[in-house]
């Protein structure tokens, strides 16, 4: 077991996961029961993760410092480097530059953490989000490497087996991210990796057992996890399940009838559409937050939802939560909130139903392997993902349905020609947002008042950090004359080449 203290990063969870991903258990507790849980659990690791708080000052966010004297294994991420940098004698200061994003990182000492690296190990690609630096190392260790901007990128106290990193291993940008985070588990923990299996019908098998002879309820929001657990659920009781499909109207051109189409006649679920366009349209008028915006969809969502379900008396209600939904929901205590994740679909806790969650303990690539074993279409497995709120929180400003018209005809269009240009399921999310900013257009000598469309085309593989994608000029253009040609009202296309951090990748 290798016991992770969360001190808010943004992406302790991916560490967890990349643990995972090797067949060793992960535990993670926050800063104040690091010392506690560590004596409990007694992990062969412990891994310090990043986080938005300073080491020093007033608000200094730190651990009981019995835990570098347990004999276990440190491994400090980005701020838990400068944790273990204030607390075991070194110094910490703010940064002269805050560094956000991809940079060079260069090995100046070989030491088993930086072990069994490729060709470019003196010298690689590494992903940082800080803004304070260590400016002396602790007593006993020795700087390994470095960035052109920090000087103390990584240190090592070999003997005690305590090491820090500046930059993040755990996101996929960072080249050897995974050996050098197996380093540390496995040869430096000493943990032996224990793979695990899917079983779909061990899966179908358990739900038949939680639900019994009892009828379930589902809410399809469209994205491949509510499809998948229903479907295992539909296996698994089968005409006692209904599904709920809410179109809200901030959906995809063609959504509906696709959903309907997959599931009615493909998967033969009993499937209830409930058009509610119009309830959701006037609940948004006037708004221009994005937070209140969530809000508002979330629960205009659950009394529909509510409404209908009830009318239906059943006892479960299947969800399609899977493992990053549980610890993100799980809130560690330290983590600047960025944006409220509306799951839709994500029921409140006072409904009276006593939840199924088949996919608790999976990540999305591996509900994507269920997808395939469970016969899904592969334009449904591909999809990109899509958020709860959907197109609202892709139109900067009030929600109109007129803008949702527009927004939709220039979206479809991106997605036509990265599906023609054969890009489609090489990038993780590409799509279309109305910026809601008029600009000057000219067309047959006419002047024309119209509206800029972003084009957002990214890559990632895991959610937390993403690159805009290097895209050929020529689909690009092929893009954007397309869509001033074919949707009049916009005069404009521009491309979004910010990565994330520091940008999200939904522009709300
Ligand atoms: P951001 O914009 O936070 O997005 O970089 C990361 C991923 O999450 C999706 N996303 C959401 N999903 N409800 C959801 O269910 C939401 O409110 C929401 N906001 C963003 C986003 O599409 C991307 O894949």
């Amino acid at each position: 077991m290798i016991l992770i203290i969360d001190f808010g990063s943004q992406t302790t969870h991916l560490i967890g996961r990349r643990i995972k991903d090797l067949g060793v258990p992960v535990e993670i507790a926050i800063p104040k029961n690091a010392l506690s849980s560590a004596l409990k659990i007694k992990p062969r690791g412990i891994i310090l993760s990043g986080g938005p708080a300073s080491t020093y000052g007033k608000n200094a966010l730190l651990v009981d410092g019995k835990i570098f004297k347990l004999g276990v294994p440190v491994l400090g991420i980005c701020y838990g480097l400068e944790v273990m940098g204030q607390m075991l004698g070194g110094q910490v200061a703010p940064g002269k530059k805050k560094e956000y994003g991809s940079t060079s990182f260069t090995l100046t000492k070989n030491n088993p953490l930086f072990a069994n690296l490729g060709k470019n190990k003196n010298t690689f690609t590494v992903w940082m989000s800080h803004f304070d630096q260590v400016i002396k190392v602790p007593t006993d260790s020795i700087v390994v490497g470095s960035t052109p901007d920090v000087k103390i990128a990584a240190f090592a106290n070999v003997k005690k087996k305590q090491y820090g990193i500046m930059f993040h291993p755990e996101v996929h940008h960072t080249q050897y991210g995974n050996q050098i985070l197996s380093n540390f588990i496995i040869n430096i923990c000493g943990e032996v990796s224990q793979k695990r299996n899917i079983n779909t019908s061990q899966l179908i098998k358990k739900i038949k057992l939680e639900i019994g002879a009892q009828k379930a309820v589902c809410a399809l929001s469209g994205g491949i996890d509510s499809a998948v657990a229903a479907v295992l659920t539909h296996e698994a009781i089968g005409d006692k399940l209904t599904c709920f499909y809410v179109d809200t109207g901030l959906m995809r051109l063609g959504e509906t009838d696709q959903i309907t189409q997959t599931f009615k006649v493909h998967f033969k679920l009993k499937l209830q559409v409930i058009h509610a366009e119009d309830i959701f349209l006037s609940a948004l008028k006037g708004i221009t937050d994005p937070e209140e915006k969530r809000k508002i969809i979330g629960e205009t969502f659950i009394r529909i939802f509510e409404k209908e379900a009830q009318k239906l008396g059943t006892k479960y209600l299947v969800q399609g939560t899977i493992y990053p939904d549980v610890i993100e929901s799980k809130g560690t205590n330290h983590a600047h909130k960025i944006k409220t994740h509306h799951n839709v679909g994500g029921i409140p806790e006072k409904h009276g139903f006593k939840i199924i969650e088949p996919l608790r303990q999976f990540y999305k690539d591996e509900v994507r392997e269920i997808a395939k074993e469970l016969g899904f279409p592969g334009s449904i497995i591909s999809r990109h993902v899509f958020p709860g709120p959907g197109l609202a929180v892709r139109i900067i400003g009030e929600i109109t349905k007129e803008k949702l018209d527009i927004l939709r005809r220039a979206d479809a269009i991106v997605v036509d020609e990265l599906r023609k240009a054969g890009l489609y399921e090489k990038i993780w999310m590409g799509f279309a947002v109305f910026t809601g900013v008029k600009s000057t257009g000219v067309t047959g000598d006419e002047r024309k008042y119209g509206e800029t469309i972003a084009l957002r085309i990214i890559e990632s593989k895991d959610t937390m950090t993403a690159d805009w994608a290097r895209l050929p000029y020529e689909l690009l253009e092929r893009i954007s004359s397309r869509i001033v040609t074919e949707v009049f009202e916009v005069v404009r296309v521009v491309y979004d080449i910010t990565t994330k951090p520091p940008a999200t990748m939904e522009w709300e």
